[in-house]
């Protein structure tokens, strides 16, 4: 660091830690301290797990502004990079990691199953998905926890599918994932759990070798045989798109259901229209509101870079607190309010510049197809439990519930 605020010096004594508790009166609302960093000013300084000291930037334009800036490296091998934990040793970074040209090269490579085209095609298998589980939930007993009967099926078996992963072996690859992405899993933990993972992805890469299928693997492994893509690099890709694939929706759907119960009214719009557009617009909100991918994106400057009256220093850290950026007044009125009818397209919960999600079209289509259907198949699903007993993931890189009983 080459500001006097350096990770050593005693001037960081009055510096917050980061992450800062979630001890708001809504389990759905950032922490408050972020909030009045924001209130303050759009960039401050935070102390991490190390004692590094990078910069949060909390205000939306700000953020937008540096996530699309060249200036601002994604790269984790970068010394100045703001970790959110400890790595473990040898870790393999994918290409949400990784900066141009690196990046766009192997970006490239799988993005063809995520245009909008191709996920709305997929429509229709999504919606037979969504039914078969919500079938298997009323024949079944209650009250059920939705977070297994329901959340994480619906994602988990469209990415299988999608990229030729067998489902049979969903409760390996979802413990592993859960572990990989725990802020305070023990780093050796996390290297095991990786580890698995990617000696599980090896395995299937070489059978796709020997068997190809209609599936994004086989297209990969084609690609390590043309000597365009390493088979490590191709496996890297498919731990990426297996745990990106499930997680996040996975939370957005039990985290957006418990929204919703604790919102009536809000619940009773989705219920009661069969409007695509207002379908669409809450996923946009939901998206907005709940912000999941609450660790903030971590970036590091490469060069010195002016902004809102400070200067960023070439190698110093910065995390872009997305969830208080969703909730910029500048940006969103009444930012605390969930709104189904606003217009929140704006939001940066899917990121903002190269690294954008790249799942997001199907991560949008999934969470329609299951807002518009879920709760008009079951107009009288309830919480089976009381608020403050759901066990939330605030140690989590992405946050949801670890449980959700409901009943109907
Ligand atoms: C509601 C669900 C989702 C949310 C909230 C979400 C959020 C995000 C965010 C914030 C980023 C940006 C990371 C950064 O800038 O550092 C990102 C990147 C990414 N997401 Fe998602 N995501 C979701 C679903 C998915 C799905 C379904 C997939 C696909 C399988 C996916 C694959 C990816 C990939 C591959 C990247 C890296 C893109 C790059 O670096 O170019 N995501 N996601």
């Amino acid at each position: 660091m080459t500001d006097t605020l350096s990770a050593t010096g005693g001037e960081t004594a009055g510096v917050p830690e980061f992450p800062m508790p979630r001890v708001a009166r809504c389990p759905f609302d950032p922490p408050p301290a972020l909030r009045s960093l924001q209130e303050e000013g759009p960039l401050a300084r935070v102390r991490l797990w190390d004692g590094s000291t990078p910069w949060v930037v909390t205000r939306y334009a700000e953020q937008r502004a540096l996530m699309a800036d060249p200036r601002v490296s994604a790269d984790i091998t970068r010394p100045g990079y703001p970790a959110p934990a400890p790595m473990p040793k040898g870790t393999f970074a994918s290409f949400i990691l990784m900066d141009d040209p690196e990046h766009h090269r192997l970006r490239r490579m799988v993005q063809a199953p995520f245009t909008v085209k191709r996920v709305e095609e997929m429509r229709p298998a999504v919606q037979r998905i969504v039914d078969d589980l919500i079938d298997g939930m009323l024949a079944g007993p209650r009250p059920v926890d939705l977070v297994e009967a329901f959340a994480l099926p619906v994602p988990s078996l469209v990415i299988c599918e999608l990229l030729g992963v067998p489902y049979d072996d969903h409760d390996f690859f979802q413990d592993n994932s859960k572990t990989v992405i725990r802020r305070d899993a023990a780093p050796e933990d996390r290297a095991a759990a990786g580890a698995r993972l990617n000696a599980y992805l090896d395995d299937l890469v070489g059978r796709k070798l020997a068997e190809p299928a209609d599936d994004l693997l086989s297209r990969l492994t084609e690609r390590v045989e043309a000597g365009e893509l390493s088979r490590a690099e191709a496996v890297q890709m498919g731990v990426l798109l297996l745990i990106a694939g499930h997680e996040t929706t996975a939370n957005m759907i039990a985290l957006g259901t418990l929204a919703l119960l604790r919102h009536p009214d809000q619940l009773a719009l989705l219920r009661e229209s069969d409007d695509p557009k207002l379908v669409a617009g809450a996923v946009e909100e939901l998206l907005r509101y709940l912000n999941i991918t609450h660790s903030g994106r971590r970036r590091v400057a490469l060069e010195d870079i002016e902004i809102a009256g400070q200067v960023i220093r070439a190698g110093e850290g910065m995390i872009m607190a997305n969830d208080v950026a969703n909730r910029d007044p500048a940006v969103f009125p009444g930012p605390d309010e969930l709104d189904l009818r606003r217009d929140a397209r704006r939001h940066v919960a899917f990121g903002f510049g190269v690294h954008q999600c790249l799942g997001q079209p199907l991560a949008r289509m999934e969470l329609q197809v299951v807002y518009s259907t879920l709760y008009r198949r079951i107009p009288t699903l309830s919480l089976a439990t009381e608020l403050d007993r759901v066990p939330f993931k605030h140690d989590g890189q992405v946050y949801g519930v670890y449980e959700l009983p409901v009943t109907w």
